[in-house]
Parts: C-alpha cells; structure tokens; sequence
C-alpha cells in the first residue's frame, strides 16, 4: 500500500519564482496567475478550497467556486444557512487554496469575509440557470435527508412556487460573500522539493513580502 504511495512521487521543473517579478499588488499577481490557469488547467481554474472554523477553533475544508474578483476581495456563493455559512456567522475569518496541478501552483489567501450587499447577490442569482435557481431553494444545505426521492419531493414543490414562466427569486438564505483578503502566499513547485514561496502580508502601509522556505 505505502509503495503505492511512494510510487505517486512527481519531480516539479518549473523556472524559479523571484519576487522581483511579481506585481507588489497581489490581487494583480493573482489576476496573472488565474489567466494562465484559465488557458492550462484542463478543468474549473476557480475551484478552490475555502477553510472556515467553528466557534471551537475547529476547522473545516470544502470546495467552493470563485465567482468574481474585485478590488476589495474573492467572492463566493452559498446557502447562508449550511454549516460554513454558521462558521462564518460566528467567526468571519477564513482562507482560500486553490490548486493548479498542471503549473505545480497553489495560492493560499486568508482574511476577513464579509456578505455581499442584498443587491449584488441578486445580480448574481438571476444569471444562474433556473434549475440552480429552484435548487438553492429546496437545498437545506448540509442537513439530513432521507432519500433522493425525498429532495425531488422538495424541488418538485418549489417547481410549483414558481411555475415558468415566473423568475424565481432569490432565497433569502443564499447569497454571496467576499473574502477580503489580509494575507496571500504563492508557491511554485521546484526540483527537490525546493519550492519557491512568496507571502504578502497587509500592513497599515499596504502590502510587504517575504520569502519562505519551502
Ligand atoms: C468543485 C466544487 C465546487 C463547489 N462549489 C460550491 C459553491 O460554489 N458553493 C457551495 O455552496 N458549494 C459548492 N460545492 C459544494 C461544497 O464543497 C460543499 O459540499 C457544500 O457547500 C456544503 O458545505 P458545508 O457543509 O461545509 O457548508 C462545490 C463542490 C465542488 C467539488
């Protein structure tokens, strides 16, 4: 089993990363890098793991997807009401990692999240394609269910809420957040496990780096 594993043990050749190089912003730095997922990663660039904690200090991981980069931060949707949305209620601070294998790239950025306006999630909502839209009110996200059969059960009534050709509103438990981020690493894999690693810390005089080991 363990040689399995081991047998899994890729070598990273990538040029080096030097700070010099990257853009003293790292919203700007991180635009770059998206762009190059976008054109090598064969599938979803912006998936990304989005951590959160409970009012215990205990972590949880799950993937969510980046839907919009502004000035201020990283936005994503979800049900308000599911088990991250609870851990964000009572602890607003959270991280993100999104993962390019084909590049050898992860970039992790942690920070203060906060709800999008009421306005900006409506925005977002009426672009989503109706079934998404009738999901997001039939999902209780992260409680129990019974059966499959039991969900249609709940999306078929939804489905009669809003008979087409009616716009189906947005649920007031689903919106967007914005992680407004205060921290950002990037790393670049490298031969011998070597990896190249720049951190963006936000100070009252905006960002300053540092190089870490690997
Ligand atoms: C690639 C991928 C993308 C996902 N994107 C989202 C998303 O944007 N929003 C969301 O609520 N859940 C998304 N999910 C589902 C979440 O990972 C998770 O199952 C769900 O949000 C419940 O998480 P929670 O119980 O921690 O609140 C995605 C899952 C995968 C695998």
């Amino acid at each position: 089993m363990l040689e399995s594993f081991a047998r899994l043990r890729q070598e990273y050749q990538n040029p080096p990363l030097r700070a010099e190089d990257l853009d003293l912003d790292p919203l700007k730095e991180f635009e770059k890098w998206f762009a190059l997922s976008v054109e090598r990663e064969p599938l979803e660039p912006n998936a990304m793991t989005l951590v959160t904690a409970d009012e215990n200090g205990r972590p949880s991981g799950r993937m969510v997807l980046l839907k919009e980069l502004d000035d201020n931060g990283f936005v994503f949707f979800t049900n308000y009401d599911s088990n991250k949305g609870h851990d964000l209620e009572l602890n607003p601070q959270a991280g993100l990692v999104f993962y390019w294998a084909v590049q050898h790239r992860q970039i992790r950025v942690e920070g203060k999240v906060e709800k999008l306006s009421e306005g900006e999630s409506d925005t977002y909502f009426a672009t989503r394609p109706r079934g998404a839209q009738v999901g997001a009110w039939a999902s209780r996200q992260s409680r129990p269910i019974e059966s499959r059969d039991e969900f249609h059960g709940l999306l078929a009534a939804i489905e009669e809420r809003f008979p087409e050709p009616e716009l189906v509103a947005r649920p007031p438990y689903w919106g967007g957040y914005r992680l407004i981020p205060d921290q950002m690493e990037f790393w670049q894999g490298q031969p011998c496990r070597l990896h190249d690693r720049i951190e963006y810390l936000k100070t009252d005089l905006g960002w300053s780096r540092r190089r870490l080991m690997p």
